[in-house]
């Protein structure tokens, strides 16, 4: 590899090593020659070299590992959750429940318009009437519409920060948050959750580093299912007043089928801030669709790359989410579905209790949390649910940054029976008691 890196400037070989790294020749995970012998070979200062390699490593390209040198990034690992395996029943997924979910074929065709051309508004007027109701406890925003929640939450990040920038992320973190970071080369600020969701001690210490973004969600959180009280959300918003410049993003993921109030976090000295609610809880995971309510220039930030004529949601699934957020039926099986999922959850804890298992907190929405006690191997358990029949996934999949691994289990309840709740309690019991 040595012999193929030139140039006589430090912007000279850093091109050059991007070029080999285009081209193949040189590999993700292969270590770039030592700063002295490159110098050497291409009789230059090291300082000119040393500056190559800091270049690469500020564009991404690269990162310096203490004992192999300068390092060419390879790809992060996918923050994908674990399949269960075939014929388990699946505690896994975390996804809502089908039968609760309302026919989106139907409400296409019950909001059919003429279709959007390329200069059509990017919202469709139908969604921002919708919109009004689905944010009436909230102060006023503008309204951004994105591909889901994830999708906000990428573009919000990537119209502000630049690679390296640190983000304050909750610890343990739904998935795709930890997987966004990681690609668009930010750092992480892990914040430990209780069962009143963020703490305030450990959002103190991520703003003290330099964050420069902070999602959090507000009720629901994915994976413990902790949701913040008045005074928790006072709390963070407090901290975050003495930070206004800081990109405050709430991922309110359940809104609808939450059965905890929501509890705005957003300072109101914060510059830069989006509340998202995405409607893939309760009208569907497929329905890509997510509103955004943000202040004016950060809507102007979004939609400067959402317009039609660029890209934007199609007006087929915003009319049909217009249609769903407004249709009494559709509203009515909502708050059935909500109910529903509270119910499950309850459902489970009774059983759990009656084993002595107690779970995290107060969950709310899909998903139940369960620490396990610190002598327990967390993968064998998870192991030898899977091998009984009951497909969990582990905890330590949720880490975000470097904090330590939760010793943990989620558990999806969304679609969970009050006779499968009862034979997943019992199997549980006899994994976690057995000598
Ligand atoms: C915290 C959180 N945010 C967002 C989402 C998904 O949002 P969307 O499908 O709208 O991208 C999920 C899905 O599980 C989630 O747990």
């Amino acid at each position: 590899m040595q012999g193929q890196i030139s140039g006589s400037t430090a912007a000279a070989i850093a091109e050059c090593v991007r070029d080999l790294v285009a081209v193949g020749h040189i590999q993700p995970g292969d270590s770039l020659p030592p700063i002295r012998s490159l110098a050497d070979d291409l009789g230059l200062n090291r300082n000119t070299v040393a500056t190559a390699y800091r270049q690469l490593v500020s564009m991404g390209l690269a990162v310096t590992r203490s004992r192999a040198g300068t390092v060419i990034t390879t790809l992060p690992p996918p923050d994908t959750e674990l399949d269960p395996a075939p014929g388990a029943m699946d505690l896994a997924s975390g996804n809502p429940d089908p039968a609760l979910l309302p026919d989106l074929y139907a409400a296409v065709s019950a909001s059919r318009t003429d279709p959007a051309l390329y200069g059509a508004p990017a919202v469709h007027p139908s969604l921002r009437v919708a919109a009004h109701q689905l944010f009436a406890d909230v102060p006023a925003g503008e309204l951004v519409i994105t591909h889901g929640a994830v999708d906000a939450v990428e573009r919000l990040l990537a119209a502000y920060l630049i690679r390296g920038d640190l983000v304050a992320l909750e610890s343990p973190c739904f998935l795709a948050s930890i997987g966004t970071i990681r690609l668009n080369g930010y750092r992480t600020a892990a914040v430990a959750v209780d069962e009143h969701g963020m703490t305030p001690d450990g959002l103190d210490r991520a703003l003290r580093e330099g964050a420069r973004a902070v999602i959090i969600t507000p009720r629901a959180h994915n994976p413990t299912g902790a949701s913040l009280n008045t005074e928790r959300a006072q709390q963070l918003s407090d901290l975050l007043q003495g930070y206004p410049e800081v990109l405050v993003i709430e991922d309110d993921h359940l809104s609808m089928v939450a059965t905890a109030a929501y509890h705005r976090v957003t300072a109101a000295t914060t510059h830069r801030w989006a509340l998202i609610r995405s409607v893939a809880k309760f009208l569907g995971p497929d329905l890509r669709v997510a509103l955004t309510y943000t202040d004016p220039a950060t809507a102007d930030a979004l939609k400067a790359r959402l317009r039609a004529g660029k890209t934007w949601v199609s007006h087929l699934l915003q009319g049909a989410a217009a249609y769903l957020l407004t249709d009494p039926d559709s509203i009515a099986l909502v708050a059935s579905a909500r109910q529903t999922y509270q119910r499950r959850l309850s459902g489970l804890t009774t059983e759990l209790l009656q084993h002595n298992i107690t779970p995290f907190g107060m969950p709310d929405g899909l998903n139940m949390w369960i620490d396990l006690p610190a002598q327990m191997d967390a993968d064998r358990l998870h192991t030898e649910l899977a091998r009984a029949g009951w497909a969990t996934q582990p905890g330590r999949i949720y880490t975000a940054g470097d904090s330590p691994p939760p010793h943990a289990l989620r558990i999806t309840t969304a679609s969970l029976t009050q006779s499968t709740a009862h034979h997943f309690a019992a199997a549980l019991a006899d994994l976690l008691h057995a000598p």
